[in-house]
């Protein structure tokens, strides 16, 4: 009898993820029937997977039994019909609708009526796939993430027309080999590629208004906000070529939602080649394929000038340690703007010349620090279009003052990190708000699929509902752009005092 762990799975089309996917099945146990129209494809899949368990025998991995037993469950196709007699069918042939839709009617005629058919999809709607299908209700997206085996989370996405046992068919499946089944709605992106919109367009807004450099965003993300990866760093690995169509496809399928704009800096850069990796050149460069770290990435840290003297604002967030800073740094601590050589004030959501008007300060000798992460990490000063050179160079003294490292930028509102931060929250939230997946489905698909420090409503619990909104609504402020409107989600959980993720509020 077939029971969850010993399913005979078909995967359809053996290029570089089907291969993965039918890797997978077999070490988890599956007979895996594996079919494309290319039989050297399915050759060189099969090669392929061999090598794979041979390689992990080398390393001491897994036991020469163990692989041969894995190897026993290959089942390498000539034919459609071979597959006939498989309780679910994967499909990873070419993203191109039509293709799909023709393949999901044949198959329908070729297998079992109570199998489960999937597709592994990356832009397309599940319910367009099976829109020529008899009977939708068996057919399920199946997303998995390259590379197969070592990215461990998929998602499942149901149609409207999707039934609840082939969901739960597909989740027991996927339990089987211990990877983390995520449930999605069939919408844009479904789940992580809609979570992932914001680090890159916010990355490129940032970009476009020359607030900062491609690398001290990259830096910033990764020294401050302690992502692994800024958002430069990733279109080069991914390849703006690819990147690019999804950007562009998930803002069309959203009705030109203002939060995934994507941005007139890449169609220039496309049409160039300027992909990446893989050409060798995107926003860094790659000399014999390792990337080229651009110098004067850090700064270097100049020294006080004399009679210095500083204002902290009395709000600003870490004005303890600023006063200890300046102090070290040998500079004056002043009781009001007017006595004071360089103003120091921490905004959120807002850029220098706006808190410089809010408060009536002189914007040339003011430099605001980013309250964001905390002054442990990279610390950011940025400055307004008329900051003096000395003021500059001051405010550089005092957190340099501990050689702390720090990232010069130019006015922004909510800086880099709180932006792109807030952006993400705010992303994550209404991706809850509109029920495309639950709470703690978002939090670790996005953890383990995007690879970020924390998800998106986890991050957001750990800013503050209330900070995210404050950063959010600072933006909006300055720049009019309906983007950074808050999602009904975060503004009533900020207004309640509750929780994004724990709690009676993180379930409705
Ligand atoms: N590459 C990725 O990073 C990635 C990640 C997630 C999902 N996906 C999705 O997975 C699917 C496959 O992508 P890929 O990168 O493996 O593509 P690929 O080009 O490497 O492989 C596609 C394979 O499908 C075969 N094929 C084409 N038409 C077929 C048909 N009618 N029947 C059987 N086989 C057919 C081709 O011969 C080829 O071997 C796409 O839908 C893609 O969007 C890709």
């Amino acid at each position: 009898m077939t029971t969850e762990s010993n399913q005979t799975i078909a995967v359809i089309g053996a290029g570089a993820m089907g291969r993965g996917i039918v890797q997978l099945f077999a070490q988890s146990g599956h007979r895996v029937k594996f079919y494309d129209t290319s039989e050297a494809a399915v050759a060189a899949a099969h090669a392929f997977v061999t090598d794979m368990f041979d390689s992990k025998v080398d390393k001491g991995r897994v036991s020469r039994e163990e692989a041969d037993q894995a190897l026993a469950n290959l089942v390498p196709c000539t034919q459609l019909g071979d597959i006939a007699d498989c309780d679910i069918v994967v499909e990873a042939v070419l993203e191109d609708l039509e293709v799909k839709r023709g393949l999901f009617a044949e198959l329908e005629t070729v297998v079992s009526p109570s199998a489960v058919i999937a597709s592994n999809t990356s832009s397309l709607l599940i319910a367009d796939i099976a829109a020529r299908c008899k009977h939708p209700e068996r057919v399920a997206g199946l997303h998995f993430f390259n590379p197969v085996p070592v990215m461990r989370v998929v998602e499942i996405i149901s149609s409207v027309r999707t039934a609840a046992v082939t969901v739960d068919r597909l989740k027991a499946c996927i339990d089987t080999t211990g990877h983390r089944a995520v449930l999605a709605q069939d919408q844009p992106g479904f789940l992580i590629n809609h979570a992932g919109r914001g680090l890159y367009t916010e990355g490129l807004r940032i970009l476009e208004e020359r607030a900062a450099s491609h690398d001290q965003v990259d830096l910033l993300m990764r020294e401050a906000a302690g992502f692994r990866m800024g958002p430069f760093e990733l279109l080069d690995l991914t390849g703006l070529d690819v990147s690019s169509k999804v950007m562009q496809s998930i803002y069309d399928q959203f009705q030109q939602e203002p939060r995934f704009r994507p941005s007139s800096i890449i169609p220039p850069r496309v049409a160039a080649g300027l992909f990446g990796r893989k050409t060798g050149e995107g926003w860094y460069q790659y000399p014999d394929g390792k990337k080229l770290e651009p110098a004067g990435a850090g700064e270097t840290c100049p020294t006080l000038s004399d009679n210095c003297s500083v204002w902290i604002d009395p709000e600003a967030e870490d004005h303890a340690e600023l006063s200890a800073l300046s102090q070290k740094a040998g500079a004056r601590l002043a009781q009001s703007p007017d006595d004071a050589s360089l103003l120091l004030v921490q905004p959120w959501g807002i850029d220098v010349s706006q808190a410089c008007a809010d408060l009536d300060l002189d914007a040339s000798r003011c430099v605001a620090v980013d309250p964001l992460p905390s002054l442990e990490m990279r610390r950011t000063l940025m400055l307004s279009p008329i900051t003096r050179a000395q003021s500059r160079d001051d405010a550089a003294a005092i957190l340099g003052a501990d050689n702390a490292p720090y990232t010069i930028i130019s006015d922004s509102p909510g800086f880099v990190v709180q932006r792109m931060l807030a952006t993400i929250v705010n992303i994550g939230t209404n991706i809850a708000q509109r029920g495309i997946a639950s709470v703690e489905d978002i939090d670790d698909a996005v953890r383990i699929g995007l690879g970020y420090p924390a998800g998106p409503l986890a991050l957001g619990d750990s800013l503050g509902p209330h900070r995210v909104m404050q950063i959010l609504e600072g933006m909006q402020r300055v720049t009019g752009d309906p983007r950074y409107r808050p999602s009904h989600w975060l503004r009533r959980r900020a207004q309640l005092g509750e929780s994004l993720t724990t709690g009676e509020a993180a379930r409705g």
